[in-house]
């Protein structure tokens, strides 16, 4: 054998291993940067910040934003430096509110698993202001207490405000912070996020507007409404728009109507307060059913930028046919329940809950009809409700596309039922299409059946809440999923006739129904207008004086 050939070949083999090696390495780092690009692009690290949160012995601090602050955490989404300032009327020593806080996200958080262990580590970020939120002084206060925790902790000027107030407090506030400096982004960001919500009516929605444009920038401005944070209500957007077989049908060419139903089994609870002076008009309607209309009915936007959707939404507001205050009667049916038993339990009547007027005639449902006058959509009816101490809590889009043209089949009884694209927004959040068959057998026998799909079956998914989705947002400065002030307004403008009949016309019903049922009785009138037989969706029966369990 020539040893000079061995030699060669021992050589050539050795240098193909290094390249092979090198090859690998190299892919091994593409990858591993790759891997990070996709990680860094979906969990980008807020800067540094200072959080105060108005209102922070109430309700929703503790259930909503302190839970999802600290899922944000263990998430490792807050920022490297970051301290939450919780303000309050109480006289309260901070380590009574850290307590407090504890034991709210020991209660009250979604993923029990995940991170409870560093509760304790997170109430060490939190702080405690007490202060009287007419007295300018008490600004100058919380002033020099955020320059004291910023020096202190090295965290810089950048900072969030969320009023977590009655909203009769954010005028007030917002002025205040402002004349104390706090607006001003010389030093870093100055964001505040209001809750809904956003005014009582125009008037004062724009008036509000006025009054915060005067102070900061609309850039500046988060007006939350929690639904477009959960994720299915954004799934909307990607269920349309990522499919090239939905958006063709999309229109009134196939569509027949479209239901929006937001029921809870809840009644007002301890906010009894609050809610008699507000109703189910203001607290839901306006708000979260109107934003899903906007969804499920907007055009494609140019782009995913927080503007092009925002724009699409705006335009589906504008054509919003406005309701005649002499058609409110026929189109809008109000509602307050009454005692009831449900499962055997008695259930108090609404006038009898903590904090309402025993007479009081604020509707806790409403149903309502309503057209959009566009291309799109000019003469399908969309039908909307929403009502507390329904027999379920469930959130749905439902659309019902037209018929075929020429009935060839019988079902086994009654007559066929028409496509449906079921969108469950909440509970077991998922899809849902009911379509026809054939029933085995002779003859042609036609049977309505399903194909769905549930969010649980991507058992490795977890479905951030949607506070934890909006307040990373804010933090990241991206305003796609708040209301802007031109979309609250126009929003406003459409509910304002509803308003001033139910005003003006105190003849017009406020209907009982027993807690536990559907709502009163005449909101299935709604529907006779467009054809016999038709009625709303019902997830499950009525479960009041029954023993029946509602199955979704
Ligand atoms: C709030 C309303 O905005 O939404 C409440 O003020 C209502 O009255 C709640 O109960 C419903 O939210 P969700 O996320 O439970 O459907």
């Amino acid at each position: 054998m020539d040893p000079g050939i061995n030699n060669h070949g021992l050589k050539a083999v050795v240098i193909g291993l290094i390249w092979i090696r090198a090859l690998a390495l190299y892919f091994f780092l593409i990858l591993a940067s790759g891997e990070n690009l996709i990680k860094s692009s979906s969990m980008e690290k807020p800067d540094n910040l200072i959080i105060v949160i108005f209102g922070a012995t109430g309700d929703l601090t503790s259930r909503k934003l302190v839970p999802a602050l600290n899922s944000l955490r263990t998430q490792n989404m807050m920022p490297e430096k970051c301290t939450l300032i919780g303000v309050g009327r109480s006289d309260k020593n901070v380590e009574e509110f850290r307590k407090n806080m504890e034991d709210a996200v020991k209660a009250f958080s979604e993923d029990k698993e995940v991170g409870l262990s560093k509760v304790s580590d997170f109430a060490g970020c939190i702080e405690y202001q007490r202060m009287d939120f007419q007295s300018q002084e008490d600004y100058g206060k919380l002033r020099q207490f955020i320059e004291k925790i910023s020096i202190e902790r090295g965290i810089g000027g950048n900072i969030i405000f969320y009023m977590a107030t009655p909203p009769d407090l954010y005028e007030t506030i917002s002025t205040n912070l402002s004349k104390a400096g706090l607006g001003n982004q010389s030093d870093g960001f100055k964001r505040f996020i209001i809750e809904k919500p956003f005014g009582y009516d125009l008037e004062s929605s724009q008036r509000l507007n006025r009054v915060l444009h005067e102070l900061i920038r609309e850039d500046q401005i988060f007006r939350i409404d929690h639904y477009l944070g959960k994720e299915t209500v954004q799934n909307l957007l990607v269920t349309r728009f990522a499919n090239g077989i939905f958006e063709p049908l999309w229109n009134r060419n196939y569509v027949h109507r479209i239901e929006i139903t937001s029921a809870e089994s809840i009644g007002v609870e301890d906010r009894g307060g609050y809610y008699d002076k507000s109703g189910a008009l203001r607290d839901m309607v306006q708000n979260h059913l109107l934003q899903m209309v906007g969804l499920t009915a907007m055009e494609p936007p140019s782009s995913l930028d927080a503007d092009a959707i925002r724009n699409e939404v705006l335009k589906v507001f504008q054509s919003l046919q406005p309701i005649r205050e002499e058609d409110v009667e026929k189109q809008v049916i109000r509602g307050q329940y009454t005692p009831s038993k449900i499962r055997g339990e008695c259930v108090t009547g609404y006038r009898y809950e903590k904090g309402v007027d025993v007479h009081s005639r604020t509707e806790t449902y409403v149903a309502m009809r309503f057209y959009i006058n566009n291309w799109r959509w000019g003469g399908v009816p969309f039908y909307v409700r929403t009502g507390k101490r329904l027999p379920t809590r469930v959130t749905e889009v439902v659309i019902h596309f037209k018929q075929t043209p020429h009935h060839l089949f019988q079902r086994v009884i009654g007559k066929l039922a028409g496509n449906q694209l079921i969108i469950r927004i909440q509970p077991d959040e998922g899809m849902l299409l009911k379509f026809d068959m054939k029933e085995p057998g002779t003859g042609f026998v036609v049977k309505n059946v399903n194909m769905d799909f549930h969010y649980k079956d991507l058992a490795d998914v977890r479905v951030p809440s949607a506070y934890e989705r909006l307040l990373y947002d804010v933090m990241l400065g991206d305003s796609t999923l708040f209301s802007r002030d031109d979309e609250v307004e126009t929003a406003w403008k459409f509910i304002e006739p509803i308003q001033r009949s139910w005003k003006n016309n105190p003849s017009i019903k406020v209907y009982g129904y027993a807690a536990g049922t559907w709502g009163p009785e005449p909101s299935n009138s709604l529907m006779e207008s467009e054809g016999e037989g038709l009625s709303w969706r019902y997830p499950c029966k009525n479960m009041a004086d029954e023993e029946l369990y509602c199955e979704l």
